[in-house]
């Protein structure tokens, strides 16, 4: 049996762009401010593009890094990736040199991994790293793993490298996960869809960058249908065409801005938000009192500067239809303005909670409980410090925080939000936030 234990390579990354965001708080965000294309749907897209060599056109792709990144792997394989315009990305994987997905790609991008099912469909044979990512808890591929070898495919583990082959051609199978997994859903979708006959997946996961990836696959000519809400059934076919695809709004990015207007009490309108997407995130907002008006994909937020004008409440985080996980750090900054005591419970990642010591260093009185678990009392006056940016969604809300607090704030790691919010500081700046970056040694 393969050694299956994620493989922490130490990794001398090279010198990115360390950079800090000095931030001017206390000031109410007024303005309006257009939602970018999904971080977590684009990087799947593009991989699964890889399916076919014919072209494949993505439109209202964000520029941000982690799509750089995959843009770069893919290039590395061979694959021909043009960029005619902003936010608009050409692939076309008509043949490919490697069959080799780096440490280089795996270390800064967990994402990278969604490379398997479709190039272990498409040529029979893939050479992938272990993940690194972000470091919000073990982060485990075992489940992806699994599911290629229930498709056929003989998996061998050595180095931190995964050795993938399926001679001849994967098959159909029954993929059975112990628990909901989102990129395992993915890796396991993208590799059914060339494979010889019958496949059914479940507990499939929900999210609606599933639905997006599905949409394109079935442009693609691939044969999918959600049969029951979790769970994806596909009949193999032996290839498919390129097809174009409109990525669909990030509906994490949406929530972070609701979240930036509700802290700072100001008045700031979303645009070509999904709100379709953000039900169990606005059903939890209308519980902390924060006032917003919807109508389509334009969400209006009226924050309220005064203390105790938000009211605590308990959150859970669980897979899609429930809180999404990443709203989890912007929840938590704005549940520690609310009257009261609020209750989080992370329930997906077992450290995603660590992030709070810095938000505490910032006045919030938060209680770790466990790994899973923590209380938030407010309102508190958040104040201006000096903090680090531990991963991408609790980057995001450590700006949000710094924002709502009297005073200038220094928050390092800032090149943790480039991977995946598109022009953030633009975005804050037309807001009327203040805040600048300044590149760090
Ligand atoms: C996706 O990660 C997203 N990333 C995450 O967003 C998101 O937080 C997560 O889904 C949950 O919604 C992308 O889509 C690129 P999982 P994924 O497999 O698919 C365990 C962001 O900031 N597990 O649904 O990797 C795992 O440890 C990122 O945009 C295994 O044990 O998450 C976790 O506890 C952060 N073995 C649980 O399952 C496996 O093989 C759910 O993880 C795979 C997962």
């Amino acid at each position: 049996m393969a050694d299956a234990r994620p493989f922490h390579w130490e990794y001398e990354e090279p010198p990115v762009q360390r950079e800090a965001f000095r931030v001017e708080g206390g000031r109410p965000l007024r303005g309006e401010v257009p939602v970018s294309g999904s971080k977590n749907a684009s990087l799947k897209l593009l991989a699964a593009a890889t399916l076919t060599g014919e072209r494949c056109r993505f439109t209202n792709v964000p520029e941000i890094a982690d799509v750089h990144v995959m843009v770069e792997t893919l290039r590395d394989l061979g694959v021909v990736v043009d960029h005619p315009a902003r936010n608009t990305y050409e692939v076309a994987a008509g043949d490919v040199d490697w069959l080799f997905v780096p440490l280089e790609a795996a270390a800064k991008m967990r994402a990278s991994f969604i490379l398997l099912g479709p190039l272990l469909a498409r040529f029979g044979r893939v050479i992938i790293s272990n993940p690194g990512g972000d470091r919000i808890g073990r982060r485990p591929v075992n489940l992806h793993v699994e599911a290629m070898k229930r498709l056929g495919a003989a998996v061998s583990y050595k180095n931190g490298y995964y050795f993938a082959q399926a001679p001849g051609r994967l098959r159909g199978g029954q993929v059975d996960f112990p628990g909901v997994t989102v990129m395992g859903t993915e890796n396991a979708m993208l590799a059914a869809t060339l494979a010889d006959g019958h496949t059914t997946i479940r507990p499939a996961a929900q999210e609606p960058e599933v639905d997006d990836l599905i949409e394109f696959l079935r442009a693609m000519g691939a044969e999918i249908v959600r049969s029951a809400p979790d769970t994806i059934e596909v009949e193999g076919r032996r290839r498919l065409r390129g097809a174009d695809h409109r990525v669909i709004a990030d509906r994490i990015e949406a929530g972070t801005f609701i979240v930036a207007a509700a802290v700072t009490g100001g008045e700031v309108t979303v645009r070509q938000a999904p709100a379709a997407h953000l039900g169990a995130f606005l059903e939890a907002m209308d519980r902390v009192g924060v006032a917003l008006q919807r109508d389509g994909d334009t969400i209006r937020v009226r924050g309220s500067a005064d203390p105790g004008a938000y009211r605590a409440t308990d959150i859970e985080t669980s897979p899609y239809p429930g809180l999404a996980t990443d709203l989890q750090p912007p929840m938590a900054v704005l549940l520690s303005r609310a009257q009261g005591t609020s209750h989080i419970h992370e329930a997906i990642f077992e450290d995603r909670l660590e992030w709070l010591e810095e938000l505490s260093r910032m006045g919030a009185a938060v209680e770790m409980v466990d790994d899973h678990h923590a209380t938030l009392t407010g309102p508190c006056r958040l104040r201006a410090s000096e903090v680090v940016m531990s991963d991408l969604r609790a980057g995001a809300s450590l700006i949000l925080a710094a924002l709502a607090a009297e005073g200038e704030s220094v928050i390092h790691g800032a090149h943790q939000v480039r991977r995946g919010y598109e022009d953030i500081e633009r975005k804050f700046l037309d807001l009327g936030a203040r805040i600048a970056h300044v590149s760090e040694a």
